[in-house]
């Protein structure tokens, strides 16, 4: 195959080995995508799906924004690199300043890094800084939660509880990382929206302060809304008692927001959707329309000014970056994507939406396959019901799917749902309709 053919089908699919994929199963039917515009994707049979769950909750924005492509082109032009350290650009302070408009209280120190998951130790990394500086370095403990995705790095793995990532992994963990119990109960299924029982589940961090001493808990990290794992929405009261826990014993409080973040609930960011300032927050995927990555960790000022105050001038006050933290070809991306949220009022279109695609999504609630739905903002979980055993009917279901024409994510058996902020009613109706296709073909083959 030449260089200029690069998106058909490849002359050997032995050599990649792809993430978080079944190879094996892959390679005997591969499932390639050629190219993508707007809401919609062709594959490498020529034909077109439609695009359900913003890649992976990447491009609300959609496909092939010229705005962006053009932006990313013009910075190359003018200038390709510039090494992060002791030095910069103009670029990454005025995207930090855009940042900072959007992020909720005064979390307007900015750190910038090349992925979710590099976002997630940071934060853990800046929280232990801020600890030290304040005399507190005994503050070893993470608290995490169940069924939580906070990324693949180790210390992102260790405060993850998708028990799949861990388990092979768990002789070189993080040291004293304790879970907190998930949100989802029984009594919560088919519940579009915020559940309105289980806010007690936030007693669990209170429970591990006693059990482990709150005096060594450095931070506390959650999802608002458990993404990945098929979107566990918190129950009332849940997020709003877990900074009250945390204010009380001195924890830090992080939000990943990472899926949440850039208006997939309707407000820039979960936290004030749901009222809730954390410490620390994390973003990346939406921040570029997920065209080039980049990694986001917003900290209250507080933070910042306890660690440069613990530093003697001159110093580096933190030992830690990365060689491709805010390179401009990032930078470029994510202050074009800025542009395009505040002139298409971007969140506010996300709001409207929502509950044309929640009352969409849950119609499906009929099909004999679904054993639940969830749901808020512009996403939403659709667990199958089981086939021998777990992860089995989420994946044949997706393919069923993408044969009906629709793509997403699937995880376990749950299939993950999050279109693109753009989308017209027709194309939810258009979403819907073809997993209702796709739902019902798996389950006659069941
Ligand atoms: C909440 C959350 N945090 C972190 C990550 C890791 O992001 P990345 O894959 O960019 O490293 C993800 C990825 O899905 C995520 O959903």
């Amino acid at each position: 195959m030449s260089n200029e053919n690069r998106t058909g089908m490849p002359n050997s699919l032995h050599e990649h080995w792809m993430p978080f994929t079944s190879n094996k199963d892959f390679k005997e039917s591969p499932r390639l995508i050629t190219e993508a515009k707007g809401v919609y994707l062709k594959n490498h049979h020529g034909k077109t799906m439609i695009d359900a769950s913003s890649g992976l909750f990447c491009n609300p924005l959609g496909h092939g924004r010229k705005e962006i492509t053009n932006a990313v082109a013009k910075q190359l032009e003018q200038l390709d690199y510039v090494q992060p350290f002791q030095q910069g650009f103009g670029g990454s302070f005025e995207l930090a300043r855009r940042i900072s408009k959007h992020t909720p209280g005064n979390l307007n120190r900015i750190f910038f890094t090349i992925c979710g998951s590099t976002a997630v130790e940071t934060a853990i990394k800046i929280v232990i800084a801020y600890h030290k500086a304040k005399g507190q370095g005994q503050r070893f403990r993470f608290v995490g939660r169940e069924r939580a995705y906070h990324g693949m790095n180790i210390g992102a793995t260790s405060v993850g509880g998708m028990i799949n990532n861990v388990k092979t992994f768990a002789s070189i963990l993080m040291p004293g990382v304790v879970h907190m119990r998930h949100t989802h109960l029984k009594d919560h299924k088919f519940v579009k929206g915020q559940p309105t029982t289980g806010a007690e589940m936030a007693e669990d961090l209170e429970r591990i302060c006693m059990n482990f001493g709150s005096e060594n808990i450095a931070a506390c990290i959650v999802e608002p809304i458990a993404g990945s794992t098929g979107t566990l929405v918190p129950p009332k009261g849940y997020l709003k008692r877990l900074r009250e826990i945390c204010d009380k014993h001195g924890i830090i409080l992080i939000f990943d927001e990472v899926i949440t973040g850039w208006g997939r609930t309707g407000s820039a960011f979960a936290s004030q959707e749901f009222g809730v300032t954390p410490d620390v927050m994390t973003m990346a995927k939406a921040t570029t329309n997920g065209v080039v990555p980049m990694g986001v960790v917003a900290v209250k000022e507080e933070i910042y000014d306890a660690v440069m105050d613990a530093s003697p001038k001159g110093a580096v006050e933190l030992f830690h970056g990365y060689t491709y933290s805010a390179i401009p070809v990032s930078v470029a991306a994510a202050l074009a994507v800025q542009d395009i949220f505040e002139k298409e009022n971007i969140f506010k279109k996300s709001k409207e939406m929502s509950p044309y695609f929640l009352d969409g999504i849950f119609s499906l609630k009929d099909l004999d396959g679904v054993d639940n739905i969830r749901g808020y903002g512009m996403m939403a979980g659709i667990d199958i019901k089981l086939k021998e055993k777990p992860g089995r009917a989420g994946f044949e279901c997706f393919k069923a799917c993408y044969e009906a024409g629709v793509n997403f994510k699937a995880t376990g058996d749950c299939l993950i749902i999050a279109p693109q902020f753009i989308c017209e009613k027709k194309h939810i109706d258009e979403i819907v309709e073809k997993l209702r296709k796709g739902i019902s073909n798996y389950s006659k083959k069941r």
